[in-house]
């Protein structure tokens, strides 16, 4: 699958989430398989203004390229000078962020307002276009709040000035992450327009990514919620669009992941922060794993890398020889309303 002139093989995508996509989860995701990896939203204005915190977000290596870059803002020159920051900072993608229904950005005319000021929406996709030399996404959702089917006509007006692959989280910006994502809205844009579409939403095991690329046409399946403490997904998945039997990983496998993740992430930021961040990351590792709760009782209080290592070895060493992982619960991560 091509987005522009970039290779996604196999056509299968890490979507953005603000929080969780580090560099240290971008790679394992790489190299678990995800043809491409997004960042997490990063602000124009904040690269405007020089935020050394944004910087770091920007960080990247050879390694986990294919890479896209996420930025979000409202105003085309602001976004268009943020394009080619983040392009030459390495991204191989940037993509316009139209999803995101958090207060505070929407607040700023931008994320899924933009839903509402097409207009807008497409003046600032034209500047980004202009701006930079690689390929300019867009995720968007199907429109504003229920009943509105937006999404098309504004796919179409983006796809004119130059947007090369349109992603679609299949709800409304007012639905949050509540009710099924409705995955005949990503087969109606396939139809519509004539560059990639990635289909979104609600895919949380191999056998989803299948199904949602079977029942829309889509070009990429993107994951995001499905790939937290659960990497090999994208294996699994590849596996099965190659039309082999997905890969069964042991479960100490994955715990492995967790000790490479952990110790990549405080590499990164800090022992003390890495070890935080990693807290929640880590449960998601252990779920349906005998010994979890003692598990996320001992995360929750590690404080070192080393405590946190002991916890996760500890939990590998009292796993049955042969465990294997089948993650027991599949239900979306429901009190996650970020985006
Ligand atoms: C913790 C979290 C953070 C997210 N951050 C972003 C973001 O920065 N930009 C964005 O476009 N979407 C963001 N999303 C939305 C996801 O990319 C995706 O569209 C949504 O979760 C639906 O896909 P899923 O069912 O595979 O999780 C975020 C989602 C979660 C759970």
């Amino acid at each position: 699958m091509l987005i522009g002139n970039v290779v996604v093989e196999p056509p299968l995508i890490l979507g953005p989430m603000a929080g969780m996509n580090t560099l240290a989860f971008r790679l394992l995701c790489r190299k678990a398989g995800a043809g491409l990896v997004c960042s997490e939203m990063v602000s124009a204005n904040a690269i405007r203004y020089g935020s050394v915190k944004t910087e770091g977000l920007l960080e990247t290596c050879l390694q986990e390229k294919p890479l896209s870059i996420q930025i979000f803002g409202a105003e085309p020159d602001v976004m268009a000078a943020a394009a080619q920051h983040v392009e030459a900072a390495g991204a191989d993608i940037v993509d316009l962020n139209m999803g995101c229904p958090v207060r505070k950005v929407l607040k700023a005319g931008a994320g899924s307002m933009l839903m509402k000021d097409p207009d807008l929406a497409v003046a600032i996709a034209a500047a980004m276009v202009q701006a930079v030399r690689v390929p300019v996404t867009a995720k968007i959702r199907i429109g504003w709040r229920r009943g509105d089917a937006s999404y098309i006509e504004l796919s179409r007006r983006l796809v004119d000035v130059g947007v090369d692959a349109i992603a679609l989280h299949a709800r409304t910006a007012g639905q949050g992450y509540r009710g099924p994502a409705d995955w005949s809205a990503i087969a109606r844009l396939v139809e519509a327009v004539p560059v990639p579409v990635i289909g979104n939403g609600d895919v949380f095991c191999a056998e989803d990514a299948v199904r949602m690329q079977r029942e829309t046409g889509c070009a990429a399946v993107m994951i995001a919620r499905g790939a937290l403490g659960d990497p090999l997904i994208f294996a699994q998945a590849a596996d099965l669009l190659a039309g082999r039997p997905a890969r069964s990983f042991p479960a100490r496998s994955r715990l492995a992941l967790a000790l490479w993740h952990a110790q990549v992430l405080a590499l990164q930021c800090g022992e003390h922060l890495g070890v935080r961040r990693m807290r929640m990351m880590a449960c998601w590792y252990s779920r349906g794993l005998p010994g979890s709760a003692k598990f996320r009782r001992d995360v929750c209080r590690a404080v070192t890398l080393s405590e946190l290592a002991d916890a996760i070895l500890a939990l590998a060493r009292n796993l049955p020889p042969n465990a294997t992982f089948e993650a027991p619960d599949r239900a979306p991560i429901e009190d996650m309303t970020f985006e």
